[in-house]
């Protein structure tokens, strides 16, 4: 495997980058793309058509994961895989999981040019909807390819529109049993997932890779606050009983709770607000809340769970509204795999590239796809550590590398 001298097309990677960007329903720089939009699917043909110019087998699962393999010369063995996502939420970035689909194909274009030939195939995987923009549910693809959503779960997410998956995906074209979405066991010996850092450590420590040894564990909790509406100007101060006060009162527990668990990995978001009926001469009757809450470890994440829990009880009695909780989502960290972990170090030091061991907040498929098999994800700098903003931005070079890197990964994974 030392011998393997890889040539990877940096220019190449971003001009495919800046073609995904056009699928976009926002304005560039900012990129939006949901999940079986019109936009979502031309970017899935573009994929699906450079993955069969590198002669790789395509298919696609009945809630659109993509998979494209390049067969080993053991076929039948557990294969390797890679990839990410390409679903962007709301005026996004346009690097967010698309390095690690684009990146992927190019690591297994360079093995080919390098005239690698993998024992075990590799398989480069489009997870469908890694983010929680329409189902309010991260990671439905991965989730599903790992059975942590069983078929009759996965058919009927709804999003606001009230609309099932199940009805979205077959209007988008995608056919057959959802039954047929979990992968049999022993479907992959390996996956590792080239990603941008999501945060300030690399840059900051002028870094070119890092290697990730655990995924932060999310959880989302969804919130109904009913207070009682009536004119502005009519109702007495003494008489109100506020839903939007009493959120905002709790939207402040939420951050001071994240603030006292004395790790420094706990994060906690209250990323949507919907006010009722939202008219600047009527007070509030009803708010609804969505916060994210993570750490690394679960003791802190939970201990700000239940302290949202005891500030809504506590504002629901001072102030005379009714608050409904729904703990809609609460997953387990994960640990990475030594062998991905070390393969991913041993092309590093192959690369002569310095690296840091490190965990990953933001949650990605690979929470998941540990699962399945032994994971590792392999993390690349992004300026000033932005991301899931319009400003998001990877350097050519950077990407070049965690490319390199990447592939002499799965040529090791791939060999064994
Ligand atoms: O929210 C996350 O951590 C991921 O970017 N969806
Ligand atoms: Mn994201
Ligand atoms: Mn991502």
């Amino acid at each position: 495997m030392t011998d393997l001298r890889i040539n990877v097309d940096a220019n190449r990677v971003y001009r495919e980058l800046d073609e995904l960007a056009t699928f976009n329903d926002a304005e560039i720089p900012a990129v939006t793309r949901v999940l079986y939009t019109p936009v979502d699917l031309k970017a899935r043909a573009f994929l699906k058509r450079l993955c069969a110019d590198a002669g790789l087998t395509v298919r696609e699962d009945p809630i659109g994961n993509l998979f494209a393999r390049w067969a080993g010369s053991e076929p039948n063995l557990p294969a390797v895989g890679t990839g990410s996502h390409t679903d962007a939420l709301p005026f996004a970035g346009r690097y967010d999981g698309t390095v690690g689909v684009l990146g992927g194909l190019a690591a297994i274009r360079a093995l080919q040019t390098a005239r690698f030939r993998p024992r075990r195939s590799i398989e480069l995987l489009m997870f469908t909807s890694e983010e929680p923009t329409r189902f309010g549910l991260g990671c439905v693809g991965s989730r599903g390819l790992c059975g942590a959503l069983p078929p009759d779960k996965l058919a009927n997410l709804r999003d606001k529109e009230d609309q099932r998956l199940d009805d979205l995906r077959l209007a988008a074209g995608f056919r057959g049993d959802l039954v047929g979405v979990r992968l049999p066991a022993n479907y992959y010996s390996a996956f590792v997932e080239l990603h941008i850092e999501q945060g300030p450590v690399l840059e900051r420590e002028n870094l070119p890779i890092g290697i990730v040894t655990a995924i932060a564990a999310p959880a989302a909790l969804r919130m109904t606050i009913e207070g009682e509406g009536g004119h502005a100007g009519a109702v007495l101060m003494p008489q109100r009983r506020d839903a939007l006060c009493a959120a905002a009162e709790i939207i402040l527990a939420v951050e001071a709770a994240a603030k006292a668990t004395g790790s420094s990995d706990t994060v906690a978001t209250t990323g949507i607000c919907r006010v009722h009926p939202g008219a600047v001469n009527s007070v509030p009757s009803q708010v609804y809340l969505e916060i994210d809450v993570r750490d690394v470890r679960l003791e802190p994440r939970d201990q700000v769970v239940k302290a949202i829990r005891n500030a809504a009880d506590d504002v629901s009695q001072r102030r005379g509204v009714k608050i409904a909780i729904e703990m809609f989502n609460a997953d387990p960290p994960a640990t990475m795999a030594a062998s991905v972990v070390s393969a991913a170090e041993a092309a590093c030091k192959q690369l002569g590239l310095t690296y840091k061991r490190m965990v990953s907040r933001a949650y990605h498929d690979t929470l998941f796809m540990a699962r399945l098999c032994e994971t590792g994800m392999i993390f690349i700098p992004c300026r000033a550590g932005v991301s899931h903003r319009p400003d998001e931005y990877a350097a050519p070079e950077a990407i070049g590398r965690g490319v390199e890197v990447l592939a002499l990964t799965l040529a090791r994974l791939s060999a064994d």
